[in-house]
């Protein structure tokens, strides 16, 4: 039994800002190796592949398990973390992003950061030396959807010519990265959202036949995956209001569900607000995967370092 890890082959550009900069042959074999690497983990067999390297974190928003799952992670594979709030940094007194990139490339082996614009980040990357892996901004999460694509493998297989429907907020940076990941995998892809609230049109685009309808009932019609998150994102605080009162019919509730396929999987990324874009019976009931997501934000994230930083 072949019990270590395989030699990661590496990215090519070894940024990730977007999921589709992997490439459809580069997704899977990296959750061929987050696959591999759970296995791992959960033998308790040692996977040290980054040892000495470091990770300098950065983060100008919340966050519990993206801090948690690197931090962890890194330290899995041999490495260390460096964990940076924006706020305790001169990036947080008007040190440029591309300054701060410039200097952290020369104590680090890769940067991940949490951030708001996009921008930001590409100009980071753009200043940066060394990989730099978007911890989330407001238009892309592509760390979550490397953690869902395994989490939606692990319980339904192959994904080619599944269906996966998201309901709720559609321009949504976890919605994005999410119909992106799962469309280059095969799966038919349904967005329900309201009038006002559709996915970005440069994403929709980029991420191929994605069918967007402001019917949640026409989305989740024999779908294998529904997918949602919160209505009012970091930093929408101020519309919260508004937002909930036009996202109210999309909530995934047992009734919802009811016309799903038979089998289906609920996912969330977490964190939630009951009541609100799904209720606390279902994201705790047995269609969820929501907590194995969370799990695997550890795995799939250690095989992108490991394909990033070696
Ligand atoms: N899903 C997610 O990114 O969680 P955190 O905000 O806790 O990192």
């Amino acid at each position: 039994m072949a019990m270590l890890a395989p030699t990661p082959a590496g990215l090519a550009g070894r940024d990730l800002l977007s999921v589709d900069q992997l490439g459809r042959d580069r997704l899977i074999e990296l959750l061929d190796l987050a696959d591999h690497l759970k296995m791992l983990q959960g033998r308790g067999v040692p996977h040290r592949l980054l040892p000495g390297r470091t990770l300098a974190m950065i983060f100008q928003k919340a966050s519990t398990r993206t801090r948690v799952s690197f931090e962890v992670g890194i330290g899995q594979l041999g490495g260390s973390a460096v964990v940076l709030s924006s706020s305790e940094m001169q990036l947080g007194r008007g040190e440029s992003i591309e300054d701060t990139g410039i200097v952290l490339s020369r104590y680090v082996d890769a940067i991940m950061i949490r951030a708001g614009a996009h921008a930001e980040v590409e100009a980071l990357a753009a200043a940066a030396c060394v990989p730099v892996i978007n911890g989330l901004t407001d238009l892309h999460h592509p760390c979550q959807a490397l953690a869902d694509a395994q989490t939606l493998r692990e319980r339904l297989g192959d994904l080619d010519g599944r269906t996966l429907a998201w309901v709720g907020d559609g321009c949504n940076n976890v919605c994005h990265s999410l119909i992106t990941a799962v469309g280059m995998l095969g799966m038919e892809v349904r967005v329900a959202t309201p009038l006002g609230f559709e996915p970005d049109p440069a994403v929709v685009a980029a991420a191929g036949p994605v069918t967007v309808t402001d019917d949640p009932l026409e989305a989740v019609a024999g779908a294998d995956a529904v997918a949602t998150d919160v209505w009012t994102s970091m930093g929408q605080e101020a519309e919260r209001d508004q937002r909930v009162s036009n996202l109210t019919p999309y909530q995934v509730n047992r009734e919802l569900l009811a016309s799903a396929a038979p089998g289906h999987v609920v996912l969330h990324c977490l964190p939630a607000h009951y009541g609100e874009e799904i209720t606390h019976e279902v994201l705790h009931g047995p269609s969820s995967a929501a907590w194995d997501e969370a799990e695997n934000r550890l795995h799939a994230q250690k095989a992108l370092m490991a394909m990033v930083m070696a």
